[in-house]
């Protein structure tokens, strides 16, 4: 038997305009997913096609238990984090000798077979490595890892990556003159963002232009501006949507002091909080975590 748990996503930065091939910044969040693989000889039948795919791609059969601390379809990078940790725990489990980078890049394809074609790179990347990501075209590259105090809201509303990913493009093929300006303006707060890593009070306004910048695409939900302005009011530097938007989830830079008052907010809106802060360790190998949990038992 072996355990590895992977950790979820936010996107900080950068997000729709890294589809063409602007910067973005993602970082790897606390709450986990915790995967346990057992070689069994008759293994019970198939639920996930992450799974079952985890399993082709390896080439082996076995049994697993996931016990999951991130909520699915809320622009989290649960399926991503699955994805890895089975990876992580059958190789473990069966000895191969697939290396980190391995590991990611299976699961990039896992995610990709699965979601037809349409999966980025950034949440298999950040789930085997954790930490703080700059991502633009192919390159990924590690930035230092920064303490920031974060309150996901998550708007329980869920969304199509997918789709939204197309409603932009379609968007910018109809009005170059209009979208380009403003795929500019996320590049540049993106840009910007890493020279104020350590003033929260600017990161957190770069973070309130970058919501705005995001809705002027069109993928906002009202759910999302409620959360992020109720946030603000609450005392954070700053909100906005994270991921493809159209619902899922948003972020809230905060001052630790208030973290507490900016989650009761959310919650009171009707979304769900998380107060997280950055994983650095990415894909690791955990005690024995199936045996006695109740996780349930999906393959
Ligand atoms: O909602 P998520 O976590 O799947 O993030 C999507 C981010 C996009 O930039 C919109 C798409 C992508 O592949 O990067």
């Amino acid at each position: 038997m072996a355990t590895w748990s992977a950790p979820g996503k936010v996107f900080l930065f950068g997000e729709h305009a890294v589809v063409f091939g602007k910067p973005g910044i993602a970082m790897a969040i606390k709450p986990r997913v915790y995967v346990t693989v057992r070689k069994t000889r008759h293994p019970p039948r198939v639920r996930s096609p992450y799974l079952e795919n985890c399993f082709d791609i390896m080439g082996v059969n076995g049994s697993v238990y996931i016990h999951s601390q991130l909520p699915s379809s809320s622009g989290l990078g649960s399926s991503a984090a699955v994805t890895v940790a089975t990876l992580s725990a059958i190789n473990d489990e069966f000895d191969m000798n697939y290396t980190r980078a391995d590991i990611g890049d299976m699961a990039y394809s896992v995610e990709k077979k699965v979601q037809m074609g349409k999966a980025s790179l950034t949440d298999t990347h950040v789930s085997s490595y954790g930490g703080l990501v700059l991502i633009k075209g192919e390159t990924k590259r590690r930035l230092a890892p920064q303490s920031f105090q974060l309150v996901i809201g998550n708007t329980l509303v869920s969304h199509k990556t997918a789709k939204l990913v197309e409603m932009v493009g379609e968007f910018k093929k109809e009005e170059p003159l209009v979208v380009d300006p403003i795929l500019d303006a996320i590049e540049a707060v993106t840009i910007r963002s890493m020279y104020k890593f350590d003033d929260m009070k600017v990161l957190g306004r770069y973070m309130d232009i970058n919501h705005a910048l995001l809705e002027a695409l069109g993928v906002g939900h009202p759910m999302l501006t409620r959360l992020v302005s109720e946030a603000r009011a609450a005392g954070a530097y700053g909100a906005k949507m994270t991921g493809a938007g159209g619902g899922g989830s948003m972020i809230a830079l905060c001052p630790k002091r208030s973290k507490n008052k900016v989650a009761s907010a959310i919650e009171a809106c009707g979304g769900k909080a998380i107060i997280t802060t950055i994983d650095t360790d990415g894909a690791r190998k955990e005690r024995d975590y199936g045996r006695n949990s109740n996780s349930k038992i999906r393959r």
